[in-house]
Formats: structure tokens, C-alpha cells, sequence
């Protein structure tokens, strides 16, 4: 067996996304399987250098991923030859400069989602990648998703009939921090306060519109056209040092899409919601012959002839347990975790060229949709969602 090391940079590695789902649980993961197998004599080994500011963390940090390479210094990073891919999982307002940098210096890049903040820079990322003829790819992890994975499967097989709406709920109760007798709900917020203020590129509508950009225009089709309605619900929180902030950015997006396949797709996306519903991400999909509903890792489906018929009457208790008529999908395939299967396929491409279709132009739509989403906010007004050039 041949095995083919790749040096990964990982920067913003220490933090929520970087650490569990990109080091531990893909590229460690895919270590302690002794690699990814590309074929019966060749297997692909990733080699992670953690980058970051603060060295006590990050030795911990590679200590904890079974003794990986660390360093503060990125350039150094960049410098070495061995490391052929950059990964960056930084606050979002980092991205931009940090993937050109990585860029300029000859490397593959990989990168959490928004890829920047406005379309143009998003844009402008995917340009230099292609100029410079590296590869290039953004993380689109829903796509992965069991639960997903499963709708998908509902419509290829054509269960839906025709498809006429799609409904996302997404999101759960983000604790405020702070002393109860301050006006804060004494919990530690699950959050990082960046997403809280927009100059520090904070905000659900950027955060969360990327994500439903790739997963419409996958699953649905592609986005024509968005109405959407921002709100800052909770306007004081507490940062991690315990101290008081005013919040500046939306925790809350209240959007429809017009679909380019006729579907019409409402999705509510909020930090200041408590979740009575079977998951933090729930899809439900109407269609003439089945409706689904898909979380993160499972869905319900109710065909049509199995769907109750009921009589609108308040007086007397509700006759249909309306849960009760819903069965669950059977998990016939084993899906591995999101980020690690997105991961295998960007290996993959790096090392032997196999088709990687989520790249920074795909990227660049996903901020389109979030730069479209807050101007319908602000102009009070549906705003139309134009092809991007290549
Ligand atoms: N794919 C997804 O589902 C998903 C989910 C959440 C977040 N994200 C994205 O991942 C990125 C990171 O989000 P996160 O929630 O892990 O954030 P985080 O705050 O937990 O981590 C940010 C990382 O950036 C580093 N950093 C570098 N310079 C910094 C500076 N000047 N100030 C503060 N931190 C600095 C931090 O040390 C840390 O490693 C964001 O772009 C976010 O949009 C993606």
C-alpha cells in the first residue's frame, strides 16, 4: 500500500467548528482508520499543522489529536512544501485575507462557510483560486446530513409527486450569559459573542442563508428570488469574560424563496427560540403523493394514502394524534459524520482529481443569498437572486 501524505494548515482550529468537527472527528478520525483508501494500493494520510494564536491551546489541542504538528506562525506553515492544503475555520471576517494569503502561496484551499461577507469578495476569492489553479472547496455539511441524506433519497425515488413546499425550522434558545440581578439569564452562552455583533461579522442572516442557499438549490432547486425579515429579538448579552454587550447584529431571519422549479420554501432560522420540535433543523417537504419531515439524522414520511382526513373543530379533543401518522424512514445505510464525508471528497480531489462541485463559486452563491436575504430586510422589499458569473 502506497500512501500519500497531505500536509493540512488548519487556522481557527481552537475554536467551536475547527476543533470537534474538523480536527477530531474528520481529519483524526480518517488517522485512526490508518487513512482514506483511494484504491486497493494507495491511501491518502493527513498530516494537520494546528495554527493559531495562542500556543498553550494548541499544544493541548495537537496533544489531544494524538501529537499533530502546531505553530503560531503561519507563515512558516506556508513556507513548508509538505503542506499543500490550507483549511480555515477563523471568525468569518477573517477569511478573506487569510485564504488569499494561502492562495498566493501556491496551496489548496478549503474553508468554512460564509466564505466572506459581501458577494463580491466571495467572488473575488473564487477568481484568484482559478487564477492561481489551485483547488478549491467550501464546507457544505447539511448535504451530508443523515437526515438529508434521506430526503434526497425520498426525491430521487419520486415519493413527493410533485413538490410544493419546504419549511425550515431552525435554531433553539442561545443563552444570554449574565447575573439574573443584571437582567441575564445566569446560563453560559453555547454561542461565541462574534455572531452577536455585526462588526465583527456576527448575524443569523449571513450565518444561516449560505446554508439554505446550498441546500434548496441542491435539493429543490435553485433560488430565483428571496423576501426575508431580520429581527435583533435579544438586544443585551454577555460576552465570554462575563461582560456586558449591546447585540448589532440579527438572531433571527424570517425569509420565503421562490425556487426556480416552482417550489416555495419558508425558512425560520433563530437563536431566540426554545425547540419543541424533533430536532434543531427540521424539513418538512409537501408534495401531491407524500409529505417527509427530515432532521439531522432522521426522517418521518407520510404518503397520501396514509394521511388522515381531519374536520376543523375545536370544541372536542382533537380525534388524530396527528405524530402518531408518520413513519420512520429505516437506516438502511450507515452515514458517517457530515464534515468527515465532506472532508473524503475534498481529499480526494486534492489527491487524485475525483469531482469536487462545492467550490468557492458555489460559496460565493451561498453570500449572494445572504447579501440578497439583508437587503430585502432593509429595502422591505422581495429582491431577486441573479446567476453569478464564473
Ligand atoms: N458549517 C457549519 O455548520 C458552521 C457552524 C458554525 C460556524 N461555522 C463557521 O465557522 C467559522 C468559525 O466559527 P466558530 O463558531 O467555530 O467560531 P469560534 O469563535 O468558536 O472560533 C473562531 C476561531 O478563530 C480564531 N481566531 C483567530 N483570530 C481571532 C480573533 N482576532 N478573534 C477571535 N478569534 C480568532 C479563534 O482562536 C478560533 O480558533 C465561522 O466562519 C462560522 O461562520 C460553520
Amino acid at each position: 500500500m502506497t500512501t500519500h501524505t497531505i500536509g493540512i494548515i488548519m487556522n481557527g482550529v481552537t475554536g467551536r467548528m475547527g476543533t470537534h468537527q474538523h480536527l477530531m472527528r474528520s481529519l483524526v478520525a480518517i488517522r485512526n482508520e490508518g487513512g482514506l483508501r483511494l484504491n486497493d494500493r494507495e491511501a491518502i494520510l493527513p498530516e494537520p499543522v494546528l495554527v493559531g494564536r495562542n500556543a498553550d491551546k494548541l499544544a493541548a489541542l495537537a496533544a489531544q489529536a494524538g501529537g499533530v504538528r502546531w505553530t503560531t506562525d503561519l507563515d512558516s506553515a506556508l513556507a513548508d512544501a509538505a503542506n499543500t492544503v490550507y483549511f480555515d475555520a477563523q471568525l468569518t471576517r477573517l477569511r478573506v485575507p487569510a485564504v488569499e494569503k494561502a492562495i498566493a502561496a501556491g496551496k489548496h484551499v478549503y474553508c468554512e462557510k460564509p466564505t466572506a461577507t459581501n458577494t463580491e469578495d466571495a467572488l473575488n476569492l473564487y477568481r484568484r483560486a482559478v487564477a492561481a489553479g489551485v483547488k478549491h472547496g467550501v464546507v457544505q455539511d447539511k448535504l451530508w446530513l443523515p437526515g438529508l441524506r434521506k430526503l434526497k433519497q425520498l426525491i430521487d425515488s419520486g415519493f413527493f409527486g410533485e413538490i410544493l413546499s419546504v419549511r425550515g425550522e431552525f435554531g433553539y434558545w442561545v443563552f444570554t450569559g449574565g447575573d439574573p440581578s443584571e437582567g441575564g439569564d445566569g446560563m453560559p452562552p453555547q454561542r461565541p459573542s462574534w455572531n452577536y455583533r455585526q462588526e465583527e461579522g456576527g448575524g443569523i442572516i449571513v450565518d444561516m442563508l449560505c446554508h439554505w442557499r446550498y441546500v434548496l438549490d441542491n435539493l429543490f432547486g435553485n433560488v430565483q428570488a428571496v423576501s426575508c425579515l431580520g429581527a435583533t429579538h435579544v438586544k443585551r448579552r454577555w460576552d465570554e469574560g462575563g461582560k456586558p454587550y449591546e447585540s448589532t447584529a440579527d438572531d433571527a431571519a424570517y425569509a420565503t424563496f421562490q425556487l426556480e422549479s416552482g417550489i416555495i420554501a419558508q425558512f425560520n432560522s433563530s437563536w431566540c427560540v426554545r425547540v419543541r420540535r424533533d430536532d434543531l433543523l427540521t424539513l418538512q417537504v409537501d408534495g401531491t403523493k407524500g409529505s417527509a419531515v427530515a432532521g439531522l439524522r432522521d426522517c418521518v414520511i407520510q404518503p397520501a394514502v396514509l394521511t388522515p382526513r381531519p374536520v376543523w373543530n375545536p370544541d372536542i379533543p382533537s380525534p388524530i394524534r396527528y405524530t402518531d401518522g408518520w413513519t420512520t424512514v429505516p437506516p438502511n445505510i450507515a452515514f458517517d459524520n457530515a464534515f468527515k464525508a465532506q472532508w473524503e471528497l475534498f481529499l480526494r480531489h486534492v489527491a487524485a482529481d475525483a469531482p469536487f462541485p462545492w467550490d468557492l463559486h458555489e460559496a460565493a452563491k451561498g453570500v449572494q443569498l445572504a447579501e440578497c436575504g439583508l437587503r430585502s430586510w432593509r429595502e422591505r422589499a422581495w429582491v431577486a437572486v441573479p446567476e453569478l458569473p464564473r
